[in-house]
């Protein structure tokens, strides 16, 4: 397995590039299920989340091409013969479950794997199946797989326990062939979501209120491929954001999705660090000492989870006491442990972590648990006195293209070690 290693205390300056939103191709690789014909998505990064997903789609008999040079992915979906998500796939990417909507909104059965929890947490998809079963299907769970079938399916008024994002998404992938209107309450608001609503109404669907909590989906017997940009990353852009502001940095970030980001800006200029608009990006820059700021993360627009590690890292070094509560999943401190061997001072009670900032981290080998939790650990390298060395970094590689490359190319001294390499 590869691993990075980063000599800390170099100051970020340049210009970075943010990529395609994983978040938001996974999605639409799942909604080119219904329909035939060539969908093609414009602007995908390079991860292992979406070649997995690919995986998936050509297990099912789906045709797909990649020319990854101009990030472009075609789909044809036109001979899907194995409506079904193996565990084999499925236990690698959760996100496999985005595949069960589609399938029995066109081939009205699905066979997938249950995903198992992950370190995060448990990751239920009750809400999913709900949804499903308000419509009109019939769900069991055989031998650790979802089995649905449906001799077609029926708008209804669905109301959502918690926003789930992927939740959502199944379910609107699902209501665009059900007949009537379907209603998501307590919907989940995610860009990812609206992005997902536009590309479905592109394609002929009759989708109104996604972004806000209240969606509603007029079902159609007939959907037609199209193209669709995928939108870029709002958890990548704001890693890079505390990436500048953790090391006094001056980056400017290209292609930041800075409407995404209302919540996190407003925390990192509590913290001290300037954040402008300007012609060709947002300009950040790190200003020390870094104020302690306290955090909780909620649904969109509330302060995302997925930057909740990332920010830990930033308060680690700050000039107080932050309290950092999560509130989404009941796992998601993995990433502390990590942080204090490396010198950092935090107390975690429950789903809150009590983070008191410490002068200098010192650098230690390290390993990754998660996916954010990497990108915190990598964080924390940049800033730690010596050598950091992070293990089982494919965690990393499922959600950040490139991310040493573009690190490297603003100054910090971080290389990869390729597992056959001796090390
Ligand atoms: C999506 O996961 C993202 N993944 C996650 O990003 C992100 O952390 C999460 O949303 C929250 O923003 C993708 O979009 C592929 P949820 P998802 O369903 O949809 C509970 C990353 O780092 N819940 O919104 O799986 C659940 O336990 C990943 O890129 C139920 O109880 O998350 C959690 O507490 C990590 N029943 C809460 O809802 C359900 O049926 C939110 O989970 C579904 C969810």
């Amino acid at each position: 397995m590869d691993k990075l290693i980063i000599e800390g205390g170099n100051r970020l300056i340049g210009t970075v590039e943010i990529s395609g939103a994983k978040n938001a191709v996974l999605p639409l690789m799942a909604a080119s299920l219904l329909t035939d014909g060539q969908t093609r998505l414009t602007n995908v990064p390079k991860l292992r989340d979406i070649e997995t997903f690919k995986k998936l789609l050509v297990h099912m008999g789906c045709e797909v091409f990649s020319d990854s040079d101009n990030r472009t992915l075609t789909i044809c979906a036109d001979n899907v013969t194995r409506p079904e998500a193996p565990y084999e796939l499925v236990k690698t990417m959760r996100a496999s479950i985005l595949v069960l909507g589609p399938l029995v909104a066109r081939f009205k059965r699905a066979r997938v794997s249950l995903p198992g929890g992950c370190t995060i947490g448990a990751r239920p998809v009750n809400l999913h199946l709900m949804g499903l079963e308000k419509m009109g299907a019939r769900v069991s769970i055989e031998h650790g797989y979802i089995v649905v079938e449906a001799e077609k399916l029926t708008g209804a008024h669905i109301y959502l326990d918690q926003p789930t994002v992927t939740g959502t998404e199944n379910i609107m992938l699902a209501a665009v062939y059900a007949e009537g209107e379907t209603t998501i309450e307590n919907a989940a608001m995610e860009p990812e979501i609206t992005a997902l609503a536009s590309a479905l109404n592109r394609m002929g669907a009759d989708i109104s209120g996604a972004g806000t909590d209240t969606i509603k989906i007029t079902g159609t017997s007939e959907l037609r491929a199209t193209e669709h940009r995928v939108i870029y990353d709002r958890i990548e852009a704001g890693t890079f954001m505390i990436a500048s502001a953790i090391t006094t940095g001056n980056v400017l970030i290209k292609n930041c999705p800075i409407e995404h980001l209302d919540s996190l800006v407003a925390k990192l200029k509590e913290a001290g660090t300037e954040i402008t608009e300007e012609e060709d990006g947002v300009r950040v820059v790190g200003q020390w000492p870094i104020r302690s700021v306290d955090i909780k993360t909620y649904p969109y627009p509330g302060f995302p989870t997925d930057m909740q590690a990332q920010i830990m890292t930033m308060m680690s070094v700050a000039g107080g006491l932050s309290v950092i509560t999560e509130t989404i999943f009941e796992n998601r401190f993995m990433h502390v442990a990590e942080l204090k061997r490396m010198g950092a001072d935090i107390t975690v009670d429950g789903r809150n972590a009590i983070v008191k900032g410490v002068d200098r981290l010192s650098g230690a080998p390290l390993m990754a648990t998660d996916l954010r939790a990497s990108a915190s650990l990598v964080l924390a390298g940049l800033v730690a006195d010596g050598t950091t060395i992070i293990s089982r970094i494919y965690h990393l590689d499922r959600g950040y293209e490139d991310i040493e490359k573009k690190l490297k190319a603003l100054g910090a001294r971080i290389e990869r070690i390729r597992s056959e390499e001796r090390f």
